[in-house]
């Protein structure tokens, strides 16, 4: 209100000042105007004048009737405005006159009076028009009357004009400011709602489509900004295929400055083990590190974690800080360390006995206990004070991985409230109906938008997220520009399909001829023997009971590779605290032995098990080693092997065998697509691939490997970024613009 009154006194005076400037200087210019209106008005009325006088004053002269003459002449004069007449005979000599006749006139003024025009005099007692008239007997002039009228009246409506010119001047100007105002407020409003629109990305076109004249110009800047980041967006997609370690380092510098990036994640790259052998570093077998991991090698920054090792401790100095990859650092770990009260609560307890299975829809029911979740609030506010910890400047950029952390973000947006928040969803998201069984749906929901970017593998998954945000919340949903906005905080929902590093760092560098004799001789399999791969981490989303009853069926359909294929299922243990976990892998080594006790015999088994860690080199021999990989996933938000084992191909062989529930088979489409539920396709769909021709494979394997070469995990982070750093410009736009519409 006092903004609005402000504003007006702005506009009101100004223009009120210049109308009434404006009023003052049209006056001399109407003064003139009326001046000569009156004058020729005069003119005529002084010929009507001489006209009535003429033949009576004619008659009086030659009867030399003086005192008749001057009484008609003063009779005349009774008219309020003929102010005196005198008569002039031939000889210029002032023969009769009205008492009232000027004594400073003479008949010498007859000649300065121009004919039908009369002459203007300024006498002491006002301004008087001065007309003359011959009056004539036939050809002879008898006389020249001449009349004198007062032009007082002239002076007097002169002034009144004036009055009324500064008066209706000054209501006009009053009139149009408020009109003014009243325009400019309203297209001020609709103008910066169009602009606050436009850039929380509601419909760039609406707001611009009749853009009204006045705001041209500014709606023209506009759409250049646009146009400069829509063509941005385009530059950066094209060069998708360029995506590398040092793209994306330039990113950070020229679109963030260099800002520093921290990600968080509960698993960490690097676990310290205490070994007989001494301290062992491994890689934990998460689809999530094997992607996150290049990618912070590129941007540097730290990397916070649960420190989880058995030697993890002794290996970091006294923060939990620890510079790898070892040998080659290329950025900090920052361990945290948990209870044991704290990790069966957060990470087994409502992680992975309720939002895994909740997310997963694998038929496990999800188990949601109180005390968990106290858990899980409470390490997200550990993880949440080491962020701030670890931040150097108030507006870091954070990438927060996963399920660990849906509190993560809100909690880390109300510390750091110019954070670039990055959160990734790296399982599936959902429907409304599943998540709404989630007791504390609407607090993970107002978590997560705490972040200025949502990422999900695919739109289905985003689709579900907002589906559920507009279930559960109040907040305003643009599907249109997948956004939400949510207590005045914009959050962009988007697709961001994760991928992994290319090219491939290959430490063992072994060549696949190689690969495939030690795997086969490993084995005790011959050369020509065809080998089946599974790599997962023993979990029952992975679908590996399915596909083992899949490599029996195929026995059963086609007895033809009996003794000459074997199925290889590398399994590595996962969270074998919990009992559903513990029931899974008894229930996959119970159905492999099952298959190798029913078709197995001394010198060969269908199935062979390998329940333990392997190595990143290791899994890499057997992904080249192989014919076929089998990724059977119930649901998975993408599934990596997929792509390592395409990655790993460069001798264009092998075939993969994908389960439609897969994130990864929106991609993939020269993979067999398979549903993991219908044995006998599955089956059908390994028989294809063990017998597929090389030309087929070669085909398959180049158009797959060329989608994850362009597709790298590079482009996975830099999409983000680039998403990030439009969302951060937009923002300080709108900034801008709120401190201008505050100061206006
Ligand atoms: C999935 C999750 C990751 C997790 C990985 C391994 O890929 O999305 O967040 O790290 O599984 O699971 P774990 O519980 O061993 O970290």
């Amino acid at each position: 209100m006092f903004r609005t009154l402000r504003l007006s006194l702005r506009f009101l005076v100004p223009l009120l000042l210049a109308m009434v400037g404006v009023a003052y200087l049209s006056v001399p210019l109407v003064d003139s105007l009326m001046q000569r209106w009156f004058v020729r008005d005069l003119d005529i009325r002084s010929s009507f004048v001489a006209r009535s006088l003429e033949e009576q004053v004619g008659e009086l002269l030659e009867s030399k009737s003086n005192s008749r003459i001057d009484a008609l002449l003063e009779r005349a004069t009774a008219d309020e405005r003929l102010f005196a007449l005198g008569l002039c005979d031939a000889n210029g000599r002032l023969i009769r006159r009205t008492h009232s006749f000027p004594t400073s006139i003479d008949c010498s003024v007859s000649r300065r009076v121009g004919a039908g025009a009369g002459l203007v005099l300024d006498l002491p007692q006002g301004a008087v028009h001065v007309a003359t008239a011959e009056l004539k007997r036939g050809d002879e002039t008898l006389a020249t009357l001449v009349m004198l009228h007062d032009m007082s009246f002239v002076q007097r409506r002169s002034e009144d004009t004036r009055k009324y010119i500064v008066i209706l001047f000054t209501v006009l100007g009053v009139a149009v400011a408020l009109i003014t105002i009243a325009v400019a407020h309203l297209s001020w409003r609709g103008w910066v709602a169009g602009v606050r629109a436009m850039l929380r990305g509601e419909g760039v076109i609406r707001p611009f489509a009749h853009p009204r004249p006045e705001l041209q110009p500014l709606v023209g800047d506009l759409r250049a900004l646009l146009r400069d980041m829509q063509n941005e967006r385009r530059e950066q997609d094209e060069i998708a295929a360029r995506w590398n370690p040092e793209t994306l380092r330039h990113l950070l510098h020229d679109q963030f400055s260099g800002d520093e990036v921290i990600l968080v994640s509960n698993r960490e790259p690097y676990i310290h083990v205490r070994t007989a052998q001494g301290v062992q570093v491994q890689r934990p077998a998460s689809g999530l590190v094997t992607a996150v991991e290049p990618v912070m090698r590129a941007c540097s920054g730290t990397w916070i974690a649960h420190g989880g090792g058995s030697a993890d401790r002794e290996s970091s100095d006294a923060a939990g800080r620890v510079r790898v990859p070892p040998g080659d650092p290329a950025y900090t770990l920052r361990r945290l360390w948990l209870s044991k009260e704290e990790e069966k609560g957060y990470y087994y307890g409502f992680a992975n006995e309720g939002l895994w299975p909740l997310c997963h829809i694998a038929h496990v029911r999800p188990v949601f206990r109180t005390e968990d979740w106290d858990h899980y609030h409470a390490v997200n506010e550990k993880f949440a004070r080491a962020v701030v910890d670890e931040a150097h400047s108030d507006d870091p950029i954070v990438l927060i991985q996963d399920y660990h952390f849906a509190l993560l973000p809100r909690m880390v947006r109300e510390r750091l409230p110019r954070a670039t928040i990055i959160t990734f969803w790296h399982i599936p998201w959902p429907n409304p109906e599943s998540f709404g069984i989630c007791p504390w749906r609407a607090e993970i929901i107002n978590g997560l938008l705490g972040s200025t970017i949502l990422g999900f593998h695919t739109r289905f998954h985003c689709n579900n997220f907002l589906q559920t945000v507009d279930r559960f919340v109040e907040a305003r949903i643009e599907y249109e520009s997948s956004t939400v906005s949510y207590g005045g905080h914009l959050t962009q929902v988007e697709s961001y399909p994760i991928s992994i590093a290319w090219p491939v760092t290959d430490t063992a560098a072994e060549t696949v001829a190689a690969a495939r004799a030690r795997i086969r001789r490993i084995l005790g399999v011959d050369d020509s023997h065809l080998v089946g791969l599974g790599v997962d981490r023993l979990d029952y989303t992975k679908g590996i009971v399915e596909r083992m009853r899949a490599v029996e069926r195929l026995l059963e359909l086609h007895p033809e590779w009996t003794g000459r294929f074997s199925f290889v299922q590398i399994a590595a243990p996962s969270r074998s605290s919990l009992d559903e976990y513990q029931r899974f892998e008894a229930q996959v080594r119970a159905t492999a032995a099952q298959i190798n006790a029913r078709f197995g015999d001394a010198s060969w088994q269908p199935v062979r098990l390998l329940v333990e860690h392997h190595d990143a080199d290791s899994v890499r021999a057997y992904y080249r080693a192989c014919d076929v990989c089998m990724v059977t996933s119930l649901h998975d938000g993408m599934n990596l092997v997929a792509k390592e084992f395409v990655a790993a191909r460069d001798d264009d062989r092998g075939t993969l065998i994908l389960s439609q529930f897969a994130g990864a088979s929106r991609e993939l489409h020269e993979a067999l697509i398979v549903n993991p539920y219908h044995t006998e396709q599955v089956a059908e769909a390994l028989h294809r691939a063990l017998g597929m021709p090389e030309h087929e494979q070669r085909e398959r394997m180049a158009s797959l490997r060329q989608l994850v070469r362009d597709f790298s995990v590079y482009r996975w982070a830099g999409r983000m970024l680039l998403d990030a750093a439009r969302l951060r410009r937009r923002e300080r736009i709108a900034a801008r613009i709120d401190e201008y519409s505050e100061s206006a």
